[in-house]
């Protein structure tokens, strides 16, 4: 029997109208029926990491946080280029879900990336950063394909649709590529039908 997948979405962006989130928005429309996929609300609310938090008064919407990315099969990344690389929401999401030390809920988990950007280059750089954490939180990164989504605020219509079929198509590689390295880690039984 197949199992149904959940996946967890992180945009990097919190911006209402955010291109990013929208990206999510659209890969959750393509994924198969047995794909759930969440985005994460509220990230930009997290506070900054700090050590001090992690000891000794831990937030609950930390603890929530790692629960739910805990209890997900694989975790999907959209993210803004900001100054040549990935947002500092990101970056404090993973902060937050690397710890604690040898413990983060990242370590083993299979994590997909993309990224939306108004400029022509559309991520690579922000990208290729986040690629480089990704290797220090111990995560499975699907290496390809590798989407940028450049000059975003043309790339949807209405209801969210992407409207290039060949970058669709690279989307749907994509999705598929992480269900089928959850699949790999977690168990076969998930596989999409
Ligand atoms: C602080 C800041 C830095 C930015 N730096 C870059 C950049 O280095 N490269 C790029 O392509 N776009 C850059 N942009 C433009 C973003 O790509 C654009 O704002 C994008 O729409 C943000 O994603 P969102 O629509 O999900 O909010 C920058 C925007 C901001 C606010």
């Amino acid at each position: 029997m197949t199992k149904q997948v959940r996946i967890v979405a992180i945009s990097g962006s919190s911006r209402v109208g955010s291109t990013n989130t929208q990206l999510l928005r659209s890969i959750a429309k393509m994924a198969p029926k047995n794909v759930d996929i969440e985005i994460l609300s509220g990230l930009e609310k997290l506070p900054f990491y700090s050590e001090d938090l992690e000891s000794h008064n831990l937030p609950t919407e930390i603890v929530a946080l790692r629960e739910k990315v805990s209890a997900a099969d694989a975790v999907l990344i959209a993210t803004p280029e900001y100054n040549y690389s990935y947002t500092g929401l990101v970056k404090n999401t993973i902060d937050w879900l690397s710890r604690p030390y040898a413990k983060g809920v990242l370590a083993g988990k299979p994590v997909a990336i993309t990224g939306a950007s108004l400029g022509a280059f559309g991520t690579v750089r922000a990208q290729a950063h986040l690629r480089q954490v990704l290797h220090g939180t111990n995560s499975k990164v699907v290496n390809r394909p590798e989407v940028y989504v450049g000059s975003a605020h043309e790339k949807f219509g209405e209801d969210d649709n992407f409207l290039d079929a060949s970058g669709r198509a690279m989307l749907l590689e994509l999705l598929d590529n992480l269900i089928d390295l959850a699949a790999d880690v977690n168990g076969s039984e998930m596989l999409a039908s």
